[in-house]
């Protein structure tokens, strides 16, 4: 199979290529290096892809080059069989500041990939959407069904994303499925998050810092888990046309997350407050059981065992990762 991974040397994206060129497929990856933190982690990315492609049968095609672009993007979905959509500016404090880049990457690019989709008649879009679509909890854990009512710009495009390619199968028969991730970490994961920021400053003696009071919630989903959902959507119809959660299986206030990294990795440290930060959800937590039903997702770990393993990734990953999360 020839899988375009657009966003590829992103974080999630980045896991998704080396799976699927593991898995022996062939992949090519689309991705501009958006200036959004180091560069180096995703050149590190790059670097990996390039190992395990030398090491297999697989073939590897990196473009830089931009989703905004349609010529770009019809060019290169020509002979590929699925698209796996990851490209986008995330991040909801960016979308407060620049909610035009933001809506340009997320919706005028989806856009271009799936035009250039149903030109080529490919078999199947995936797309990554997001738990910002919901916004306000009316109950939790949010099921697929609770009210969409975005708190950021950044929600609103991925929620525009989801009804364009909703619109695109309805209307032209091209398979879609939306995957809304519930805020994603592990190895090489984005700097600017709160377990890699906990992680560094608890390892370098400084204390982790919360913004707001710490009684916010989330569901952090282990990227191994993610990884797994797509990789059985690839050959997979079931969800065609659709939207599944996928979250892990308990959630964690980010008190109680501060508590276990610096338990672990500092006690002495004193955990410090900071304002909360405009437009981030008081609460995230995902029903995962629709993704069970549909497509047999299973998430894999604990927040506590994921936690660990990814402390004692950073841990062995710590010279050349820990300045680029510095730097970012
Ligand atoms: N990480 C999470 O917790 C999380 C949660 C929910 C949804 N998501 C979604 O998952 C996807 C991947 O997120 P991530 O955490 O890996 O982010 P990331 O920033 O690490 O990866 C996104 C990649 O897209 C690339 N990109 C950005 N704009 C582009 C453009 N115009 N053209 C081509 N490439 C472009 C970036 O260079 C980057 O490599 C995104 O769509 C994001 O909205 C992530």
């Amino acid at each position: 199979m020839h899988i375009l991974v657009t966003g590829g040397v992103g974080f999630i994206g980045g896991h998704l290529a080396e799976s699927f060129l593991l898995d022996g497929h062939d992949v090519t990856v689309l991705d501009n290096f958006e200036p959004f933190y180091a560069k180096g982690i995703k050149n590190h990315t790059l670097e990996i892809h390039r190992k395990v492609a030398a090491n297999g049968e697989s073939e590897y095609r990196f473009v830089e080059g931009d989703v905004r672009e349609p010529e770009t993007v019809r060019e290169i979905v020509e002979d590929v069989d699925i698209v796996v959509h990851q490209a986008a500016q995330a991040g909801v404090r960016t979308s407060v500041e620049n909610p035009r880049k933001v809506a340009d990457i997320n919706v005028d690019g989806t856009v271009n990939l799936l035009e250039a989709s149903k030109e080529a008649d490919v078999d199947r879009v995936i797309l990554a959407s997001s738990s910002s679509v919901y916004g306000k909890p009316n109950s939790l854990p949010y099921a697929e069904d609770h009210p969409t009512e975005p708190v950021s710009p950044y929600g609103v495009t991925k929620l525009t994303q989801e009804h364009m390619a909703r619109v695109y199968t309805e209307l032209h028969g091209l398979p879609t499925v939306c995957l809304r991730y519930f805020t994603v970490y592990g190895p090489r994961m984005r700097p600017n998050m709160a377990i890699s920021n906990f992680v560094s400053r608890c390892l370098n003696g400084e204390p982790p810092v919360i913004y707001g009071d710490g009684t916010q919630t989330r569901d952090f989903t282990y990227v191994a888990d993610v990884v797994d959902a797509n990789r059985t959507l690839l050959k997979s119809d079931a969800a065609d046309g659709d939207v599944l959660n996928i979250g892990s299986s308990d959630n964690i206030s980010i008190q109680e997350l501060a508590e276990t990294v610096r338990d672990q990795l500092a006690p002495e440290l004193e955990i410090m407050y900071e304002s909360a930060r405009e437009a981030d959800a008081q609460h995230t937590h995902a029903s995962v059981e629709k993704a069970g039903e549909v497509i047999g997702y299973e998430p894999s770990r604990t927040i506590t065992e994921g936690v660990g393993e990814f402390i004692e990734w950073y841990q062995s990953n710590r010279e050349w990762y820990e300045p680029l999360v510095q730097e970012s």
